[in-house]
């Protein structure tokens, strides 16, 4: 959602908050701000993208070594100058940032306002900065004192930095459901939403936990405590990311980047899992928990968008190979509905950034009711890691682009290891298929390699759909999960409408759509379902729609066919949507550039939603 950055510590605050927030902006980019405490409280915000900010402040004096920063995703208010953060209190002496919602915020506002404090923004987060001073005041409290009794009093979910006049030698910052990591430097100290802002400067880190806060001095140490004022020893991560991991690395756009990636991603998931010579799947992170797998009665998926995807990906894969009936819900949904879960169940939770709301929930309340929880989580130590009781990290690396792709790609490596190594195990495929797919999996790095080789064929055809309106995708099989992903990119980056089908429902309603003006991307590769996929096409022919095909190579049926027809080497249908998705997203990205959209920071979206 937000992103916050703060430095406090000998070196200039303002170069560091400002590259910081560049780096953060892929979490929120309405509106952007900063305040930096140097023996008078300067704060300078404003709507719009980081650089906004950059040039408003370049203008002023920016000396000083403690700053705050922040760069927002509206929740509270409209994204304008004022609601921007940091946020001021009544006597202009504090300043806060906010990632979360208060979601008692009306109620705190009231009584404050009764008590005589004027509110400029709309924002839930002016009620905190106003009701710690206040505590500050009547209580005569230290200001980490006032953070603390304060919070105890907020319901909802923060990760929060606060700066004072009065003690420029100190931040506070708190955290609950919204992530916060403190960088602990050589004599300096760094707060972000999460490493990349840090890691050019350290890779020593304390990951908060909820209800806990920190007090960061100037000199000394950093002092760990709950809100219910019980004191914690930090506990020192050492990262292993590295600085390239986020940057562009000289390609136009992350989301680019993250496309080509995908070899070596797919490679990253794979590795030291999967030994196709020796016949080997180990996934050492739900060793504990392969009896459980192999036993369980049902497994429930929840996720979020593309995770989603990829978790109905994961119902075919474990449907068809390890013979466990799947459910795949969207954790929204699962969270409210009273569903039925026993101790029998496993629930798989898929989550890229880890901290989604929705899915961090439906774990919680799984978790409650007794299922074993397993985790399919790109970012390290991530809150969703952390709730689950085993789990497989993707090992993607850090996606910025905010549409994902890598993600999706090693989600879906993950989901077919789980499934293939279940299926071994419970003897629910032969041996020979095995091997088999093992032997092929380890082949899908070098096809989706191949893959990527169409990118200039798929930029000429992407020409000529810049000025649609609407999309149709349809698949079959494991392919139905790859025409959503692929009408899911191509709405979120460039804003034109797409819906994704299984392709057989076309027929039930969405056939009404289709005319000369409607593109629909079938993915029609060699399957089971090929037959019927043809048929399907006809049927769009018939009516003037105008097909862009994924097609095996080779394939001479459907090229007959379509309008436009993009190759892709043959795999196994199960390892299918690890390649088709491929082309899907370079049509995406090209039709969102070749509109002017701006795709690594699409409007209205923001990289990891810790809201609900
Ligand atoms: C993907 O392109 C989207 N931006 C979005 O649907 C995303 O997949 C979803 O919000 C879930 O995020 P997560 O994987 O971090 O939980």
């Amino acid at each position: 959602m937000c992103g916050i950055v703060a430095y406090i510590g000998p070196k200039q605050a303002y170069p560091i908050l400002i590259k910081g927030l560049y780096r953060l902006e892929y979490r929120g980019y309405d509106s952007a701000g900063v305040a930096l405490a140097d023996g008078v409280l300067k704060l300078y915000k404003t709507h719009g993208k980081v650089a906004d900010l950059d040039r408003m402040v370049r203008q002023h004096d920016v000396a000083s070594t403690t700053g705050i920063a922040h760069t927002r995703w509206a929740t509270h208010g409209e994204p304008n100058d004022v609601n921007a953060h940091p946020h001021y209190s009544q006597s202009g002496k504090l300043a806060l940032i906010h990632n979360g919602i208060i979601e008692n915020y009306s109620a705190l506002k009231e009584e404050l306002a009764n008590r005589g404090y004027v509110f400029v923004s709309d924002t839930d987060t002016e009620v905190l900065v106003h009701l710690i001073e206040d505590i500050q005041q009547n209580e005569h409290t230290s200001l980490e004192e006032a953070v603390r009794i304060a919070l105890n009093q907020v319901i909802g979910a923060y990760a929060i930095v606060v700066i004072s006049e009065d003690h420029p030698d100190q931040l506070i910052a708190a955290k609950k459901g919204s992530p916060l990591v403190i960088g602990v430097g050589n004599k300096e100290y760094f707060v972000a939403s999460d490493p990349s802002p840090i890691v050019e400067y350290t890779k020593d880190v304390v990951y908060l936990e909820d209800e806990e806060m920190a007090i960061i001095p100037r000199r000394g140490s950093l002092v760990v405590k709950t809100i219910r004022n019980q004191e914690k020893t930090p506990y020192v991560h050492h990262l292993e990311m590295q600085l390239t991991s986020i940057e562009k690395g000289g390609f136009p756009h992350f989301m680019l980047k993250e496309i080509y990636e995908q070899p070596k991603s797919i490679k990253d998931s794979m590795r030291g899992r999967l030994h196709a010579a020796k016949g080997v799947i180990s996934l050492g992170g739900i060793t504990d928990y392969e009896q459980r797998l192999m036993n369980c009665k049902r497994i429930i998926i929840v996720a979020c968008g593309t995770s989603w995807h990829a978790g109905l990906v994961g119902e075919y894969l474990f449907e068809d190979l390890a013979r466990v009936p799947v459910e795949v819900e969207y954790a929204s949904e699962f969270r409210y509905r009273n569903p039925v879960i026993s101790e029998q169940d496993i629930v798989i939770a898929i989550s890229q950034s880890g901290e989604t709301a929705d899915t961090l929930a439906a774990v919680e309340m799984a978790r409650s009711k007794g299922a074993t929880i397993i985790g399919i989580c790109n970012v390290v130590g991530s809150s969703i890691a952390r709730a689950t009781h085993a789990g497989s990290y993707t090992h993607a690396g850090p996606e910025i682009g905010v549409a994902s792709t890598k993600a999706f790609t090693a989600q879906v490596t993950i989901l077919s290891l789980m499934a293939l190594m279940i299926a071994e195990k419970k003897g629910s495929i032969s041996k020979s298929r095995y091997h088999q797919l093992l032997g092929e999996m380890e082949l899908i790095p070098q096809k989706v390699e191949k893959a990527l080789e169409a990118n200039k064929q798929i930029l000429a055809i992407s020409e000529q759909f810049t000025n649609v309106r609407n999309f149709l995708y349809l698949g079959r099989g494991f392919n139905f999960p790859v025409a959503l992903e692929g009408a899911l990119k191509l709405k979120e980056i460039s804003y034109i409408h797409a819906e994704g089908y299984p392709a057989a429902e076309m027929k039930h309603g969405p056939i009404a759509l289709i005319d000369e003006d409607m593109p629909v991307v079938v993915i029609a590769t060699i399957n089971g379902n090929y037959d019927k996929v043809v048929s399907n096409i006809q049927e769009v022919k018939a009516r003037k729609g105008v097909i862009i095909a994924v097609v095996t190579e080779g394939d001479r049926v459907v090229r007959k066919l379509a309008d436009h027809v993009i190759e892709i080497p043959e795999t196994d249908e199960i390892f299918v949507p690890l390649v088709a998705t491929i082309p899907l997203q370079l049509l995406s990205y090209h039709i969102a550039v070749l509109r002017g959209c701006n795709v690594d920071q699409p409007r209205n979206l923001a990289k990891s939603v810790t809201v609900e």
